[in-house]
């Protein structure tokens, strides 16, 4: 939060002095740093433990201070791109469902019809092929972070001086931002019914009541980026939010605690957050 009020403020002198005299916002950002840091030097030296007690053979002869800063730098980054965007996606999915019942109901249809169909296998399916004809699940999911993506805004720092395609000048050192969220709004590129929660607009009827998943290009649709630095993690962030949904949706109903009806708001930091997050009562499935 307090990386992206940065970015957010009028002039970047003010946080740098609170930097520079180490108090305020600035001063808790170190401190949060310093935790999260911590906990994350803490995973890198447990699984180093570990991998020790498995095999004797490897030895670890001290790596150097900088492998092991290297490593919890790449958990961090993982946790940080890997864990809130996911969860940041859930959220306002699961919000999207309890809005829209049919989806809902369309979901727990493929969800039993791939029951059915794991009961007349005899083999042990995989995760991967437990989600990976779960296609209207896929839209769904699509379809909500097209409206809410968990990266709401992207900003790039120009490295050379560089001219864009409609002709903008863009100088070393400029910013230049794109706006998913804006973009997942926009009626030129998903028609008037942009406002609508539609997966059906991510599937084409084959017949036969089945469903085919019909991509958008990445430039259209950019909530992983787009071209030679898109995110590494696309395909594993499908089959983790596809196997959360179809596990939790068939087994339980995610339904707002709150008695009136919940009105969230959007919070862009560096995630979309829901505002207080997203209270909700789990209640046990029994049709
Ligand atoms: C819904 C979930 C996710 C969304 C919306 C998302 C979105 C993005 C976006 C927009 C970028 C580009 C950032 C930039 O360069 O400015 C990115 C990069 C990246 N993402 Fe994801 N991500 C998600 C899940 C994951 C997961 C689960 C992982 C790994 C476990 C992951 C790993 C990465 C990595 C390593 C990069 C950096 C790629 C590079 O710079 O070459 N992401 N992601």
């Amino acid at each position: 939060m307090i990386s992206s009020q940065r970015a957010k403020s009028f002039s970047s002198i003010l946080w740098k002095i609170r930097r520079f005299l180490n108090i305020g916002s600035e001063k808790r950002l170190q401190e949060a740093v310093g935790e999260i840091r911590g906990f994350a030097n803490s995973i890198v030296r447990q699984k180093k433990q570990a991998m020790f007690q498995i095999s004797q053979e490897f030895s670890p002869t001290e790596p150097g201070h900088s492998d092991e800063k290297f490593v919890t730098d790449i958990v961090i980054s993982f946790i940080l791109a890997g864990r809130d965007t996911t969860s940041a996606g859930l959220t306002w999915f699961f919000w999207l469902l309890h809005r829209n019942r049919h989806v809902e109901e369309e979901i727990l249809r493929e969800i039993n019809k791939s029951r059915v169909k794991q009961k007349n296998k005899t083999q042990h399916f995989s995760v991967f092929e437990q989600v990976k004809d779960m296609v209207y699940i896929n839209a769904a999911i699509c379809e909500s972070m097209r409206l809410y993506p968990p990266v709401p805004v992207d900003v790039k720092e120009a490295a050379a001086n560089d001219v864009l395609p409609d002709g903008t000048k863009v100088k070393k050192g400029m910013w230049v931002g794109y706006l998913p969220y804006v973009m997942g709004r926009m009626e030129s590129i998903w028609g008037r019914d942009w406002a609508e929660y539609r997966p059906e607009r991510w599937l084409e009827n084959t017949g036969k009541g089945k469903w085919k998943f019909v991509p958008k290009d990445p430039y259209s649709y950019p909530v992983f980026q787009a071209g030679p630095r898109v995110c590494l993690g696309k395909e594993m962030a499908f089959l983790q939010m596809k196997r959360v949904v179809s596990v939790i949706l068939g087994m339980f109903r995610v339904v707002p605690a709150m008695e009136e009806r919940f009105d969230p708001v959007f919070v862009p930091h560096l995630t979309s957050e829901m505002q207080g997050g997203f209270p909700v009562r789990i209640e046990q499935r029994t049709v």
